[in-house]
């Protein structure tokens, strides 16, 4: 059974994970740096990089000890290379690579989007055949068309605010701290969602696009003109917010499904851990018998399990990457070309 053993660190979390070629997870560990941005309300990539130095090694021996293995037990090395914080990036990335080289072992270079696309991947539910992945994080909101190879095909994207960018920001607004995300999931459930209702951008426009900026700036003009922001008020905002950027994604994803005759929609990033969104999507899939795979809320979350599953992906296929390979702050998932050139050497 070959092992992998994957680094994510593009942004605020340092994870990593080892997962076989059957999808079983040895082990895994996250460290999370929002408790040190609480100060900035905002990732501060330089701190991130030196936190992701001192955490990667310590977490990497956890890990293997957490597997009962030795790194002699591993068959080849991966981390996300793109998109994301250069510098955050550059750790992991160059941790896999020194690893990889000492160890004689291949290097897989993943990018994070395919993560996402793919932490189901080997999982009996998992979609074998051309499916719809809705990714929808801190810093993506897209469809994209894939098919049983993986290659993915961007079919609508938003066109300003990422749908966790809207909620952070609200989130922020509303005192939530960051990210907010999750708070207004949890303050939603003792809210209610029709006291504020906010638009939904495009609803029956024909393509595939989103757009959360208008939601988000009547969001904070209504917070703004609250003279008593007390927490049933607080409550509520969250459940209306909450329920038009769920509906905007889900009502998206389903006509999308519909229109192009593709039965299985698989959702990933963090926004996917929401729980209106998950009962939601639950409830529409199931009226047209559509496939739904939905990571489990751990998974949806930046985490090192989903770049393993990627690289067990992309070695099955062959798609080993060479130790030139350069990290990308910036490198769509849809131009397989450049992808290809970038992160393959064959
Ligand atoms: O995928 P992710 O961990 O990192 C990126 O690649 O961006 O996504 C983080 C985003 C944040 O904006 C966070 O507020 C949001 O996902 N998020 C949620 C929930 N959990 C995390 N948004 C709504 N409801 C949640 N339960
Ligand atoms: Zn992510």
């Amino acid at each position: 059974m070959r092992k992998i053993l994957a680094f994510e660190t593009s942004c605020d979390d340092t994870a990593v994970a080892i997962v076989d070629e059957a999808g079983a997870i040895w082990g895994e560990a996250i460290y999370s740096q929002v408790k040190e941005y609480a100060l900035f309300g905002g990732v501060v990539p330089e701190l991130g990089s030196r936190a992701h130095i001192e955490q990667i090694l310590p977490l990497t021996k956890k890990v293997l000890k957490q597997a009962k293995l030795s790194v002699r037990d591993i068959h080849a090395i991966a981390a996300t290379f793109a998109p994301g914080l250069i510098g955050p990036l550059l750790v992991g990335a160059n941790f896999a690579k020194g690893l990889a080289q000492a160890l004689g072992l291949p290097l897989i270079a993943v990018h994070h989007i395919a993560g996402h696309v793919l932490a189901g991947y080997l999982e009996a539910d998992f979609p074998k055949g051309p499916f719809l992945a809705l990714i929808a994080s801190g810093g993506h909101s897209a469809i994209y068309s894939c098919d049983h190879n993986f290659s993915m095909r961007l079919i609508g994207t938003t066109l300003d605010d990422a749908a966790g960018e809207a909620f952070d920001k609200i989130g922020r607004a509303l005192g939530l701290g960051y990210p907010a995300g999750k708070k207004i999931d949890e303050l939603a459930k003792r809210g209610c969602k029709d006291r504020f209702v906010f638009p939904i951008a495009m609803r029956n426009e024909q393509h595939y696009n989103f757009s959360f900026s208008g939601l988000k700036t009547k969001a904070l003009e209504c917070i703004r003109a609250q003279t008593l922001l007390d927490d049933q008020c607080v409550a509520d905002l969250c459940a209306g917010v909450q329920e038009a950027i769920c509906q905007a994604l889900s009502e998206r994803i389903i006509k999308a499904a519909l229109q192009l005759n593709i039965k299985s929609v698989v959702i990933g990033g963090g926004v996917a851990a929401n729980s209106r969104l998950r009962a939601m999507l639950k409830e529409c899939s199931a009226t047209h018998d559509l496939n739904l795979y939905l990571p489990a809320p751990q998974y949806c979350t930046d985490n090192a399990v989903m770049i393993a599953k990627a690289a067990q992906a992309k070695l099955k296929s062959g798609l080993l990457s060479d130790f030139s390979t350069d990290v990308q702050a910036y490198l769509p998932i849809e131009d397989q070309d450049l992808l290809n050139k970038i992160f393959h050497k064959y």
